[in-house]
C-alpha cells in the first residue's frame, strides 16, 4: 500500500514522504537479495508481499563484478571431493575463526544450489562431457569453482533475475536506504531516499532482509566501484542496535590492476584470480617467480593473504616494476584457451593495449572483501527480532580470511536459508505498531533534512577519500599497534570535520556521500579499533608488532552500539565443527600445485 505522509510542516521536523508498507522489505538488488526474494515466493509468499529496493540500477548490483567462479563441491574432475572437504578449506583459509555452522550450512547446500543454478539456465563453462566445468582456485584442495569463462556473478546475476521476473518479483532502483527502524528489540521498517527524485520514503514491514554488501571500498585501492561496498549494510544494522563482528578482517586480492600502469579509473579493479588458478605466473622487476620462496608448494595458488603480502614485501623492497606492480603471466597458454577462459580480462587489457597472449599485465594487492559484518543466527537473523543479514553484510562464514569463489556462494546458500525462515514466521500476526514506525520515521527524517540543509566548509567526498587514505595507512596489509592508535585519532578529527560540510539537495552526489560517510566513519572505527585489540596476526589480519597467531584469540571481536550511541568491543568465542567436517580437517587434504605446470 503507497501512501503520503505528512508532519504538517512543524519547525525541524520532517518534510512528507512516501509510505510504503509490505511483508518483507528487501535492502540490495545483488545475488543475495534477488535469491531470498526467490525462495519466499517458491515458499508460497504473495510477490506483492516483497520489494527488493536497488542502491543502483536495476541489474546493475555489485555481484555482477564477481569474476572468477562460485564453489561447490561437484566433484566434475575430482570426484573424491565432497562438501566435508569444502568446508575444511574455508576454516583452513578462515584460520578456524568461522562460524563453522554457517560453513557448514553453505558447503552442504552447494552442490545442489550450483545445480538449481544450472536448470535456471545459467551460462556456467562446460566440460567435453558438457558437465559443469570446475577451475582452481587459491587454498583449495580440488578444483570446485565452477565458472561462466570470467564473468561468473553477472552471468548469475542475469540468471536470478530472470527467475526473479518470472515471479513478478517488485524491485524499485536508486533508492539509498539510509536508516532502520527498530525498537522494542524489533524491526518495524527503514526510511530512504529516492536518488533520482529525491523524495523520502518509509517502508513499513513485519521483516527487513539486509543484502546491502560489505565496506572495502572504504580503502583507497579497492576493487569495487567506488559508490558501492561502502559500509551501509554492516553501519545500518550496528545504528540499529545489532552486533557486528570479525570488521578488522579485510582481504586483500593480490591482484588488482595498477592505476600508473592503465589509468586512474582502473586502479585496484580485479584481476581475477581465475587468471593463475588457469596458471598465471607471478613475477617481480627482476624476473624471478618469487611465490617459490614464500610458498613452493602452493605458489601463486596459496592462501590470498600469503600471495597478497608476498607481493606487497616484494614492491616494498624495491622488486616491484616501475608503476609499482608485480606481473602476472599467463603468456605460455594457447591465445584460444585465454580467449576461451578469461574473455573479459583478454578483452579489457586488449582495449588498454596489452595482449595477454603474449605479455603479462601488472598487479598489486587491492582491498577485495570484509569477512567482518552482522553477527546473526544460523538463519541470517540478527538479534533485532525480524532484521536479517546475509551475503556480504553478515559475519561469520569467512572467518579470518575468505576462500575465493565462497561469496557467491554465500549469496545465494543465505538467500536460500533466510527465504525459507522468514516463508515459515510470515503467517503470524506482526502486530505492527504504526504509530511507533511514523514518529520515528519523522525523525529519521528530519536528521535527512538537516543533512541536506549543511551548508558547511568540507566537501563530503573529499572527507571521503581522506577516510579511504587513512585507512590503506593506518590499517592496510601491514597493521603495527601504535600506527592503529594513530589512525583512531586521525578518524577523530575527521569525525569532527564531517559535522561542518557542505551538502547540496537529496539528488545531489554531495548528499549520498555525506550520508556515505556517516556509515563509513562507524565502519573504519570499527575496523580501527577491531584491528587494534587483536594482537596477534591471523589470516588477512597482519600485525608487525605481534607476528604470531595466538591460540588465545581465537575468538570473534564483537562491537556494539552502548546505550549513549559510543562503541563497545568485546570478544565471544567461536564455536567447534562438527565430526563430519573434523574427518575432513583430520584427513589434511592440500592443493598440489604443480599439477597444473
Ligand atoms: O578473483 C576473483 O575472481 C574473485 C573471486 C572471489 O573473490 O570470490
Amino acid at each position: 500500500m503507497d501512501s503520503r505522509d505528512t508532519a504538517g510542516g512543524e519547525p525541524g521536523v520532517a518534510r512528507s514522504y512516501e509510505t510504503i508498507e509490505q511483508s518483507v522489505l528487501i535492502v540490495g538488488a545483488g545475488a543475495a537479495g534477488a535469491r531470498t526474494a526467490i525462495e519466499l515466493v517458491d515458499q508460497g509468499i504473495d510477490p506483492d508481499d516483497l520489494l527488493v529496493l536497488g542502491k543502483r540500477g536495476h541489474g546493475d548490483a555489485h555481484t555482477t563484478w564477481a569474476r572468477g567462479g562460485i564453489n561447490g563441491a561437484l566433484g566434475t574432475h575430482d570426484p573424491e571431493d565432497d562438501w566435508t572437504i569444502h568446508a575444511a578449506d574455508t576454516l583452513n583459509e578462515g584460520h578456524f575463526l568461522n562460524d563453522p555452522a554457517k560453513v557448514e550450512t553453505v558447503t552442504r547446500r552447494m552442490p545442489d544450489l550450483l545445480r538449481e543454478l544450472d536448470d535456471w539456465g545459467m551460462a556456467f563453462s562446460r566440460t567435453d562431457d558438457g558437465e559443469i566445468d570446475q577451475r582452481y582456485f587459491g587454498a583449495q584442495s580440488f578444483r570446485r569453482t565452477a565458472f561462466a569463462g570470467d564473468h561468473t556473478g553477472e552471468s548469475m546475476l542475469e540468471t536470478l533475475i530472470d527467475q526473479a521476473q518470472a515471479r513478478s518479483i517488485p524491485y524499485r532502483e536508486n533508492v539509498f536506504v539510509t536508516r532502520l527502524i527498530a525498537s522494542g528489540g524489533r524491526i518495524h521498517g527503514a526510511v530512504g531516499v529516492d536518488l533520482d527524485t529525491g523524495e523520502y520514503l518509509a517502508i513499513e514491514a513485519d521483516v527487513v532482509v539486509l543484502a546491502a554488501g560489505g565496506y572495502t571500498s572504504l580503502y583507497a585501492r579497492h576493487s569495487s566501484r567506488d559508490d558501492e561496498n561502502t559500509g551501509d549494510g554492516p553501519a545500518l544494522a550496528y545504528q540499529a542496535g545489532a552486533t557486528l563482528a570479525d570488521v578488522e578482517f579485510v582481504q586483500f586480492h593480490p591482484t588488482g590492476m595498477v592505476g600508473d600502469r592503465y589509468g586512474e579509473e582502473w586502479d585496484g579493479r580485479l584481476v581475477t584470480e581465475a587468471v593463475r588458478g588457469e596458471g598465471g605466473r607471478l613475477y617481480n622487476a627482476d624476473g624471478e617467480r618469487f611465490m617459490e620462496r614464500y610458498s613452493p608448494d602452493q605458489m601463486e595458488l596459496d592462501a590470498r593473504d600469503v600471495v597478497a603480502r608476498a607481493i606487497a614485501k616484494e614492491i616494498d623492497e624495491g622488486r616491484g616494476t616501475d608503476a609499482g606492480g608485480v606481473r602476472l603471466d599467463i603468456s605460455h597458454r594457447d591465445r584460444a584457451f585465454i580467449q576461451e577462459r578469461l574473455p573479459r580480462m583478454y578483452e579489457r587489457f586488449a582495449e588498454l593495449g596489452v595482449d595477454m597472449a603474449t605479455d603479462p599485465v601488472e598487479v598489486a594487492p587491492t582491498a577485495h572483501y570484509g569477512m567482518g559484518g552482522v553477527v546473526t543466527d544460523d538463519s541470517g537473523e540478527t538479534e533485532i527480532d525480524g532484521l536479517y543479514a546475509i551475503g556480504e553484510t553478515m559475519a561469520g562464514v569467512h572467518g579470518a580470511n575468505r576462500l575465493g569463489g565462497n561469496s557467491l556462494a554465500e549469496t545465494v546458500a543465505f538467500g536460500a536459508v533466510a527465504g525459507e525462515a522468514i516463508a515459515a514466521r510470515l503467517d503470524g500476526d506482526h502486530g505492527r505498531d504504526s504509530t511507533v514506525f511514523h514518529d520515528r520515521v519523522r525523525h529519521a527524517i528530519a536528521a535527512l533534512e538537516t543533512v541536506a540543509d549543511s551548508d558547511g566548509v568540507h566537501d563530503p567526498q573529499a572527507l571521503f577519500d581522506d577516510l579511504r587514505a587513512l585507512l590503506w595507512e593506518h590499517a592496510g596489509i601491514l597493521r603495527e599497534g601504535s600506527d592503529l592508535a594513530t589512525g583512531l585519532d586521525e578518524l577523530a578529527a575527521l569525525r569532527r570535520r564531517a559535522t561542518d560540510v557542505a551538502v547540496g539537495d537529496p539528488t545531489s552526489r554531495s548528499f549520498e556521500f555525506a550520508l556515505n560517510l556517516g556509515f563509513a566513519l562507524d565502519v573504519a572505527e570499527a575496523i580501527l579499533r577491531g584491528a587494534r585489540q587483536r594482537t596477534e596476526s591471523r589470516g588477512a589480519h597482519a600485525r608487525t608488532d605481534h607476528p604470531e597467531t595466538d591460540p588465545d584469540w581465537r575468538r570473534t571481536v564483537v562491537v556494539e552500539r552502548d546505550s549513549v550511541g559510543a562503541m563497545r568491543l568485546d570478544t565471544a568465542p567461536v564455536g567447534e565443527p562438527s565430526d563430519a567436517i573434523q574427518t575432513a580437517l583430520d584427513a589434511d587434504y592440500e592443493l598440489d600445485y604443480h599439477q597444473l605446470e
